[in-house]
């Protein structure tokens, strides 16, 4: 077990490395931009369609929302243009979270953004959300994804909701950039985390070198099960063939023939 925390604690760090180092690349994009002049307008969100229905659904007016791995809080934001109550944003990356600070000063909103590695959070969070979101390229920075989920179930209030807009595993298969894009590359199955380089950019501009990180493959079924285990029931499941992943993988969607690139899932404490 020691040993098992300590490769945890190995990895975390060297994809905290990864992303502080990331973090200038996306203070000075086009998104960059779009985000701030989206969040100067009141009411403004960058939530899609299915994230704001179903975040709708589950009903954020006045909760409690805490977002796992929030990044520069952009989702966090939108939540609290909803009308959420109280917004605390958690990431290991405080360079990420300081633009994050800055769109919170633009939007004139109130959140409170927490660094640090979600493994580590303090037990003082438990049971202090009626609402824990989680979006986009998540659990494949996870080495250990049951410890992360009894995590985030610590952290609802008795009868509160999990909202997870993820993108789908299979996805882990395919390399856009590579020669023959559509033969899997990867074992959907892998159990070793993947080292990559290169800077984190989601619009596929940056160095290609460099900036090592891990990232782990979860099938669906880990996924699931890992939700059952901390104890939550799910109530919504539902797959969808759009991409909500970095820019190179939308050559797989739109097609005759198409695959599961992102999924929702909603569950209850
Ligand atoms: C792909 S980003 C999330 C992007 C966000 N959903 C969005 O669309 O703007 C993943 C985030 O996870 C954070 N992260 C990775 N491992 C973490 C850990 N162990 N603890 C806290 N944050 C972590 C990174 O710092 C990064 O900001």
């Amino acid at each position: 077990m020691a040993s098992q925390t300590t490769d945890r604690d190995a990895y975390t760090a060297a994809n905290r490395a990864a992303w502080d180092h990331s973090a200038g690349h996306h203070r000075d994009n086009a998104e960059a931009r779009r985000l701030r002049e989206g969040f100067a307008t009141p009411g403004f969100s960058c939530l899609d369609e299915v994230e704001t229905e179903t975040l709708n659904a589950v009903g954020v007016a006045g909760q409690s929302v805490a977002q796992i791995c929030c990044n520069n809080a952009r989702e966090l934001l939108s939540v609290k243009n909803m009308g959420a109550g109280r917004c605390v944003g958690f990431d290991q990356s405080e360079p990420f979270l300081e633009q994050g600070r800055e769109l919170a000063a633009i939007a004139g909103q109130e959140i409170e953004l927490v660094a640090g590695d979600i493994y580590a959070i303090d037990r003082s969070w438990d049971r202090s959300f009626d609402v824990v979101l989680i979006t986009i390229g998540v659990f494949g920075w996870m080495p250990d994804l049951a410890a992360f989920f009894a995590i985030v179930a610590r952290l609802l209030n008795p009868g509160g909701h999990l909202v997870v807009h993820e993108e789908h595993p299979v996805m882990n298969m395919f390399e856009p950039e590579a020669e023959r894009p559509f033969e899997p590359a990867n074992d959907y199955f892998r159990s070793e985390p993947l080292l990559e380089e290169g800077v984190l950019v989601y619009d596929g501009k940056g160095d290609k070198e460099g900036n090592e990180h891990y990232w782990f493959f979860h099938t669906m079924g880990d996924v699931l099960t890992s939700v059952l285990e901390a104890g939550l029931t799910i109530e919504r499941y539902a797959e969808y063939a759009n991409n909500i992943s970095t820019v190179e993988f939308d050559i797989y969607q739109n097609r005759a023939t198409n695959m599961p690139m992102s999924y929702i899932l909603v569950a209850r404490r």
